[in-house]
């Protein structure tokens, strides 16, 4: 039973083992219309406006899919319109309100939980095709901001604390989009790691340990997934806002990566017309904009300052060319139902794949045997907990329950819980067995219902949304409180999280079994009930450490909270500079309460016989996977380099995905991308590997060091 659940035909059906090739050269076309545009039509696709509803009035009536974005195409010269959702975890929005044809996926940590680049693609071509069928061409995805904050409320749309991880799990997303020939972003280019006054924050790192980090995640993520396009970010960068810096913008993203694709602000992230000058390409949401700075003020620049005149046609042809090298021309979207079940299915094996076991005593998987199961808390008896924000999906069958957050009418955070009760999901797994639920609400109640119960299984959920961090890493309300009263009326007790992120965990010695489920998506009640009754072998691995305090993180106070100044009041991310996450808790030899790459498994794994290569620029590991238990699994054994030359360090340089018979083994080989043994040299502009010693390491997670040997390479510049 087990192995046969990953990977089931859904998935395998949009694993996408050849990538459609690009229009034949769209430089050329571009250039070619470029050419043929009148004054007033070398303004028009660069800059869109946002679909409120109350906007709808203004908008062409041709039946387009107003979403979160939108810039009407020139039908003169065949230039389609541009509609554009939010699409992370999802389709999020059509005709201006939350969508409905749209399938809910986990969310993107969830994804990364599953250190599956297979799974990656899966789900997001399932959102491309949602996206088709709602008639939308570009999705607002592609979400890669490093976690650097365990806060940040936005965790739960990126991809983890490591660039290797999430530039490719992005890439790979990215990639699935365009390939059903929809336009995918990249966002929030960069450092966007917090959302406490994110749209006017400093954010200061020095050159090197950027792109060792945050940029080295979207270098990656562009490599793989060649995006139409860039979205910068809210936040100041070194100085100037990421959408008018020329660092970020022309220099890093455009010269030295050779971008050809355009940047698109984030919907109110551009504050000049000279943006322009910096590399910015369009301006998106122009109504959340002080003014719309790239309608008549950048017109009129256009054809009588040189400067401007010449971005105006390279702004015009970035554009173009994605369009056109996306399939957007001669593929448009049609209108349709889009096949939800399709969807669902993708999303319930990526959610179960992305659900991490923190601990377990022996308790799980439970029998279906149980007789008395108390089901606790965390709104199981309605659904799944989900993240606010543009990201939020608003799928046919829900939402569930919607809590809103304000008392206007555009409650963009609600608290929306997807439907699909755990509870339920419970029930039909152990039919045998008395199942009931308390909804928490009074501890000592719960406490007295586990008591009488052979299991208890509390539900604790996190609300987090766009536009709010959390202010600590507790759990909200009174569920710690819960869970003590509930672990010591009975030891039998399962805690699954659905968390936006890391949470403390005070009560963990007490439990039997912790699951982090985080937002599980549309078919989450189900994926959870698969891996607490054993349907599924858990097999997540934390893409983000978990830590024991927040006076264990760089930055114990959330930099402008309550001492906001603008254009004074910077988050120093130089504190841990490129080391984000593990990396820190390895250079300050700290212990986590859980660390990144961690998973527990109902079976387990032994590593044999590393054999270290080096050549060229790169080192190639391979060793043997066995599984020592006695049921099918899947495993993610991971390589860290710990040292180079004179360098100590410890950093992710791959992983492998296996899935074993009991008693299996297999061979792997992993490849380190030469960058991840490289540094940043400034002054010479390039990646440099020091020469010496290379420690590698085979780890079960970055604190689990289950092999080691050690290699040597020359020193090289790269390019050389
Ligand atoms: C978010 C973006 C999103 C945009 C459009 C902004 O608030 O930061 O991620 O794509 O809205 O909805």
């Amino acid at each position: 039973m087990f192995g046969k659940v990953f990977l089931a035909a859904s998935v395998m059906a949009l694993t996408g083992a050849a990538s459609a090739q690009p229009a034949p050269n769209p430089d050329k076309q571009a250039a070619a219309l470029v050419k043929q545009m009148t004054v007033e039509e070398r303004n028009l696709l660069l800059h869109g406006f946002f679909s409120r509803p109350n906007r709808i009035n203004k908008l062409p009536q041709i039946g387009a899919p107003y979403a979160a974005g939108y810039t009407p195409g020139i039908a003169r010269l065949g230039i389609p319109q541009l509609a554009e959702s939010d699409a992370s975890l999802g389709v999020a929005w059509i005709n201006g309100k939350r969508a409905k044809d749209a399938t809910a996926l986990p969310s993107s940590l969830a994804l990364a939980a599953t250190w599956d680049l297979k799974i990656a693609y899966a789900g997001s071509a399932a959102i491309a095709l949602d996206a088709r069928a709602s008639g939308l061409n570009v999705l607002l995805a592609g979400g890669v901001d490093l976690t650097r904050e365990p806060r940040n409320g936005r965790n739960f749309e990126y991809l983890g604390e490591d660039p290797l991880l999430a530039g490719l799990l992005a890439g790979e997303t990215i990639r699935a989009i365009q390939d059903q020939h929809v336009m995918s972003t990249v966002k929030h280019y960069a450092l966007n790691a917090q959302e406490t006054q994110q749209n006017n924050i400093g954010v200061n790192i020095s050159e090197a340990a950027a792109r060792e980090s945050d940029l080295l995640a979207f270098e990656i993520a562009i490599e793989r997934g060649n995006p139409g396009a860039v979205m910068c970010a809210y936040n100041h960068f070194n100085g100037p806002y990421s959408c008018a810096s020329d660092f970020l913008l022309n220099q890093v993203l455009k010269q030295d990566w050779g971008y050809p694709g355009f940047v698109m602000s984030d919907w109110g992230a551009n504050h000049a017309t000279a943006d322009a000058l910096a590399g910015l390409d369009r301006e998106s949401g122009e109504e959340f904009d002080s003014q719309i700075f790239f309608g008549a003020p950048l017109m009129a620049l256009d054809g009588k300052d040189k400067a401007y005149t010449a971005r105006v046609t390279d702004m015009n042809h970035r554009i173009l060319r994605s369009m056109i090298a996306v399939h957007l021309f001669d593929d448009p979207p049609k209108i349709a139902m889009p096949d939800i079940a399709r969807g669902e299915a993708v999303a319930r094996e990526e959610s179960a794949a992305g659900t991490v076991l923190l601990k377990n005593n022996g308790v799980l998987p439970l029998l279906k045997t149980a007789r008395r199961i108390v089901v606790i808390g965390g709104y199981a008896n309605i659904g799944v907990m989900s993240g606010g924000g543009s990201s939020q999906v608003a799928p046919q069958s829900g939402p569930a329950l919607n809590i809103p957050t304000t008392i206007t009418a555009d409650d963009w955070q609600a608290v929306v819980l997807h439907s699909g009760a755990p509870v339920r999901a419970i029930m039909a797994r152990a039919p045998g067995a008395r199942v009931t639920f308390d909804n928490g609400a009074y501890p000592a109640f719960a406490a007295a219902k586990a008591k009488d119960a052979d299991v208890a299984i509390i539900f604790a959920a996190q609300w987090t949304t766009e536009g709010l961090d959390v202010p600590d890493l507790s759990l909200p309300g009174a569920q710690d409180d819960l869970i003590a009263a509930v672990t010591a009326a009975n030891p039998h007790t399962i805690v699954v999280l659905e968390t936006g992120g890391p949470v403390l965990m005070p009560w963990l010695d007490k439990t039997a079994a912790v699951l982090e489920a985080w937002y599980p998506g549309i078919k989450g009640a189900d994926a959870i009930a698969d891996i607490l009754f054993g349907d599924v072998n858990p097999s997540g691995r934390l893409p983000l450490t978990f830590p024991a305090s927040l006076e264990q993180t760089p930055r114990p106070k959330l930099d402008g909270l309550l001492d906001f100044e603008f254009g004074k009041t910077a988050v120093n991310y130089d504190i841990e500079g490129s080391d984000v996450g593990y990396r820190w808790y390895a250079r300050q030899n700290l212990t986590p309460l859980f660390p990144f790459g961690f998973g527990l498994s109902y079976t387990s794994f032994r590593y044999d016989d590393l054999k270290l290569r080096s050549e060229g620029n790169t080192i190639h590991a391979s060793f043997t996977v066995t599984n020592t238990g006695i049921r099918q699994g899947r495993d993610t054994p991971q390589v860290y380099v710990t040292a180079r030359g004179k360098t100590k360090g410890q950093r992710l340089i791959g992983w492998a995905n296996v899935d074993l018979a009991p008693g299996a083994s297999t061979r792997v080989t992993v490849d380190a991308d030469p960058r991840l043994l490289a540094d940043w040299s400034t002054p010479r502009h390039r990646w440099m590997m020091p020469a010496g010693r290379y420690d590698v390491t085979v780890n079960s997670s970055a604190a689990a060091v289950m092999l080691s040997g050690a290699t040597g390479l020359e020193k090289r510049l790269l390019p050389p």
